[in-house]
């Protein structure tokens, strides 16, 4: 529950929808739907094992099996993304308070498209009031890391999760009603396949790895505290299974309001916020409802959150001997300063541009696109070429007691599949090759 905690997040509902419509809808959906089953499964699969093998943080995790130069070293890599990701998903999560906040004071009902829009882009470009939902989230996130309310958190997780799943299917249902459904169905599940480029397949690569919380660490980390009994090939499909469903139930929920109340499918992280409040406001009791379904938002974003904060916090702990309590406080006040910098990249600090992408995009970018996949990469050649078959076949067993028939594929799919794919992604988005 805890991975599919950090797997369900703002990337099945904030970033997945606006992903898909940036990058051609159906064709999008086609390929990220392939990275999960290709990549994303047996990768996160790669990840648990190692985890559970090595009982460690994830950077302790590489050094404990391998004593090689550099293949010791990968896990660096996957705390310096949990550390870039908690810049700019921390101020995304700040904004699901804002709409909670204004769900009840009135700002989600009586609006036209125009004024949603134009409210989140005064709202989200404005200096002070992001700063301070986004600073409440990262500190709610700390308490919790260091209050040793896990516990209160998994259990009311338990209950939210599925809450969140049903309120989507309601919401799925309302949207299929509306005017502009055949046509949003049509954009999400419609492969256009000459709208595939190598941006898009880049695209849904990432986001597969995002949604998964895959290359980061993440699930080594959790799956260190797995029993020897878990029955990880399972554990691994559940996880895939329930955070792909989220993702296409946002999708369903989302599209068909896109083309009802006509706002543009291309318009990038906004997509989410402007297109749920038109869908609330057409609902009755739509306060009440907004105020749900945000109020479930944060949830699932604090608990990816957690885990993100957790992977660096570990590892602060365990590397440097501090107490729990000051490596949170320190991996705190680090992603404090990087999401004040992101949230700001959004407005007044708007201009200062890497690349043409402001520091909010970049730190998306970055992670997403070119961190995670390629930890991603090196997880596999290590977990493929470095270990042992037997230790690595043994562990996935749990030595012998289990019967998995796709172990062999497996194998070969750590050892060439992803290896051989993320490269050729890579090769072909930085032009060097088309194919
Ligand atoms: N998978 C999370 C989501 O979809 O919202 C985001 C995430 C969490 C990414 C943890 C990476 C990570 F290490």
């Amino acid at each position: 529950m805890a991975a599919v905690g950090s797997a369900v997040g703002l990337g099945n509902i904030w970033r997945f929808p606006y992903e898909a419509g940036q990058n051609g809808g159906g064709a999008f959906l086609l390929i990220y739907l392939l990275c999960v089953l290709v990549m994303g499964i047996p990768t996160l699969l790669a990840e648990m094992t190692l985890g559970r093998m090595a009982k460690t943080n994830s950077v302790e995790a590489f050094r404990r099996v391998s004593k090689h130069p550099v293949f010791s070293r990968i896990g660096y890599l996957g705390v310096l993304s949990c550390l870039l990701i908690l810049g700019f998903y921390t101020v995304v999560a700040g904004w699901t308070f804002q709409y909670m906040w204004e769900s009840v004071s009135g700002g989600i009902v009586g609006g036209t498209t125009e004024q949603f829009a134009q409210s989140f882009v005064d709202f989200s470009t404005s200096p002070f009031q992001p700063l301070f939902w986004t600073l409440l989230m990262l500190v709610f996130t700390h308490l919790i890391i260091i209050g040793g309310v896990q516990k209160g958190i998994e259990r009311a997780s338990k209950l939210m999760m599925p809450l969140l799943f049903v309120l989507l299917v309601v919401l799925c249902v309302n949207s299929l009603m509306l005017d502009g459904a055949r046509e949003g169905l049509l954009f999400l599940f419609k492969p256009d396949f000459s709208a595939i480029d190598s941006g898009v397949v880049l695209s849904a690569m990432g986001q597969a790895f995002f949604s998964l919380s895959l290359g980061a660490g993440v699930m080594i980390t959790y799956a260190s505290y797995f029993e020897k009994e878990v029955n990880m090939p399972r554990t691994a499909t559940t996880v895939a299974l329930l955070d792909t469903s989220v993702a296409l139930l946002a999708g369903i929920v989302i599209f068909p309001a896109v083309f009802t109340f006509g706002i543009q499918p291309t318009q990038g992280p906004n997509l989410v916020f402007v297109t749920l409040p038109n869908i609330f406001a057409q609902l009755p009791w739509g306060s009440v409802w907004s105020f749900i379904f945000f109020l479930l938002l944060a949830l699932a974003s604090i608990t990816s959150l957690i885990s993100l904060h957790q992977v660096v916090t570990a590892y602060v702990e365990e590397e440097f001997r501090v107490s729990n309590r000051k490596a949170a406080l320190i991996v705190t006040c680090a992603a404090g300063v990087l999401t004040v910098f992101a949230s700001l990249s959004l407005g007044v600090l708007n201009d200062l541009r890497v690349g043409g992408m402001c520091l909010f995009d970049l730190l998306d970018f970055v992670t997403a696109k070119i961190m995670m996949p390629v930890g991603s990469l090196l997880l596999c050649v290590f977990m493929g070429w470095r270990l042992e078959k037997s230790a690595l076949l043994n562990e996935l067993t749990n030595y012998g007691t289990l019967r998995w028939r796709w172990a062999k594929v497996f194998v070969v799919v750590l050892k060439y599949v992803v290896p051989i794919l993320v490269t050729l992604i890579f090769v072909n988005e930085l032009g060097v090759f088309k194919f």
